[in-house]
């Protein structure tokens, strides 16, 4: 079988759980040698373990001088990366945005709308080596629509939707594409946070029934769906493709 991306050198961060993991190990599968990044070093080690030629950073998304590390590290031991997913990611406190603290506003949008901005920053001036590259943020249909139930995080992810088209304005004469994912509810850690939230086994299920009430599918998607998704962004059979925002959300925002 042929796999579409032997050779190529690829950075996921958030790479320890849920959509990040299932991206870097659909790269890994088609054979690119994936630079893996979370702050979750149990988690990351368990990816690895799974993706061959892969090599793990333990850090924080939101710190530059970790961000800059990791590209550091990447080139120094897979070369130039020329693919780039962004997925960590937090979700933030469910209650209006008004009711958030600073420090959980912050906090929000320290990891969501900084990290991507960092990992662009820092992984960008690889792709220019190379003459080429793709980069898909993890943006989400809150970044699209809003969000009652998340609505700090929905401004968040709007600011990805965004920060995806400008840099794609940005790059695209450098032959750098800038694509953003937007998720709906996915099963998964997140989502189950997200439900827990929403407090007792009752009142989760209400949650649970409220959002998959919204969905024309009638489901949740898988993690696997996603990197599907991301993939075909990333890859060379998407590349006319740039500064889009693409749900893959069971009809949510259709
Ligand atoms: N799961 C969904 O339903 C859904 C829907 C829409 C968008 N998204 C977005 O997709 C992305 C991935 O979500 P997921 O479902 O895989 O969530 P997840 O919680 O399963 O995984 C997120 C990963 O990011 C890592 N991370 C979080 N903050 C970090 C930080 N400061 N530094 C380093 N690593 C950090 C976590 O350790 C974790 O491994 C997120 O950006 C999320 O907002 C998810």
């Amino acid at each position: 079988m042929t796999r579409r991306l032997e050779g190529r050198v690829a950075a996921v961060t958030g790479a320890a759980s849920g959509l990040g993991k299932a991206t870097a190990l659909a790269l890994a599968k088609q054979g690119a040698r994936v630079l893996l990044f979370d702050r979750d070093e149990v988690g990351l080690a368990a990816t690895a373990a799974a993706c061959p030629h892969s090599v793990t950073v333990v850090g924080d998304a939101s710190s530059s001088v970790d961000v800059a590390r990791a590209a550091e590290t990447a080139l120094l031991t897979l070369g130039p990366v020329e693919l780039l997913a962004v997925a960590a990611g937090i979700l933030g406190p469910a209650k209006p945005a008004i009711e958030l603290a600073e420090e959980e506003w912050d906090r929000l949008f320290a990891i969501n709308v900084k990290g991507p901005w960092l990992a662009a920053r820092a992984f960008i001036p690889q792709m220019r080596e190379r003459g080429r590259g793709s980069i898909v943020l993890f943006s989400s249909t809150a970044g699209l629509i809003g969000s009652r139930f998340l609505s700090a995080y929905s401004a968040s992810k709007g600011a990805v939707t965004m920060l995806t088209r400008s840099l794609a304005l940005n790059h695209a004469a450098e032959h750098i594409r800038v694509n953003c994912i937007c998720p709906g509810t996915i099963n998964g850690p997140m989502t189950d946070a997200s439900f827990a939230q929403a407090g007792d086994v009752a009142a989760q299920e209400a949650r649970a029934q409220i959002m998959l009430s919204g969905i024309p599918l009638r489901r949740f998607g898988e993690p696997e769906e996603i990197a599907t998704a991301v993939l075909y962004l990333l890859g060379d059979e998407a590349g006319f493709t740039t500064g889009i925002a693409l749900p893959v959300d069971g009809g949510r925002t259709a």
